[in-house]
């Protein structure tokens, strides 16, 4: 079966046909699919209004992925479906716009990882912090799960070579490299 998710009807644990699995499973995307775009329009805001006020943006660009339901089964864990990550020019903007986001009386961050302060023995750098952020559906409120990677051109450049070498040598690179 997928994994379950926690809240209302999305529930995935009762044996019910297939389709209606399947049913279950969309809404559950469609929910992450949305928490991510209130996200972006949050980040964007910040983004602009730098802008405005100094001409100035810290933020080079951002990606979102929605983990697919493939990747979700291979891994075995659903506690990040969803992702976005904002990459920004200089060292400096990092901080100031993670807190920015944490101030947002509507998110809540569950926790913090920070491999910049503490970067990882393989060179990675990158600032995570797992939010919930509402989605506001007919029925209700539902606060949902997202990553934030918070990190420099620089810090992105390597994680993403790292991921490639990491991926070709099975995670046993030479020393050289
Ligand atoms: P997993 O790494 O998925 O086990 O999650 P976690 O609970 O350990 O959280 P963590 O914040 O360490 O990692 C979250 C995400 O950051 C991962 O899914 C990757 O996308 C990215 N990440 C973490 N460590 C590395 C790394 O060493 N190299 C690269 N390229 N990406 C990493
Ligand atoms: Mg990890």
């Amino acid at each position: 079966t997928f994994p379950a998710a926690k809240k209302g009807g999305v529930s995935m644990t009762k044996e019910s046909g297939g389709f209606d699995q399947i049913d279950q499973w969309k809404s559950t995307m469609f929910l992450y699919s949305s928490a991510l775009k209130s996200i972006n329009t949050k980040i964007e805001i910040l983004n602009n209004e730098f802008i405005q006020l100094y001409n100035y943006n810290p933020i080079e660009h951002i990606t979102s992925r929605l983990k697919t339901p493939e990747s979700i089964v291979k891994k075995l864990k659903h506690d990040d479906i969803a992702g976005i990550r904002i990459i920004c020019s200089f060292m400096s903007d990092i901080y100031p716009i993670a807190d920015m986001i944490a101030r947002q009386a509507d998110i809540t961050v569950l926790h913090v990882k920070d491999y910049i302060k503490y970067p990882k023995t393989n060179g990675y750098k990158s600032y995570h912090m797992v939010v919930t952020i509402p989605v506001y559906l007919s029925e209700g409120k539902r606060d949902t799960k997202v990553e934030i990677q918070i990190r420099t051109i620089a810090m992105d450049f390597w994680a993403s070579l790292e991921h490639k070498i990491a991926y070709k040598f099975e995670g046993k690179a030479p020393d050289y490299l």
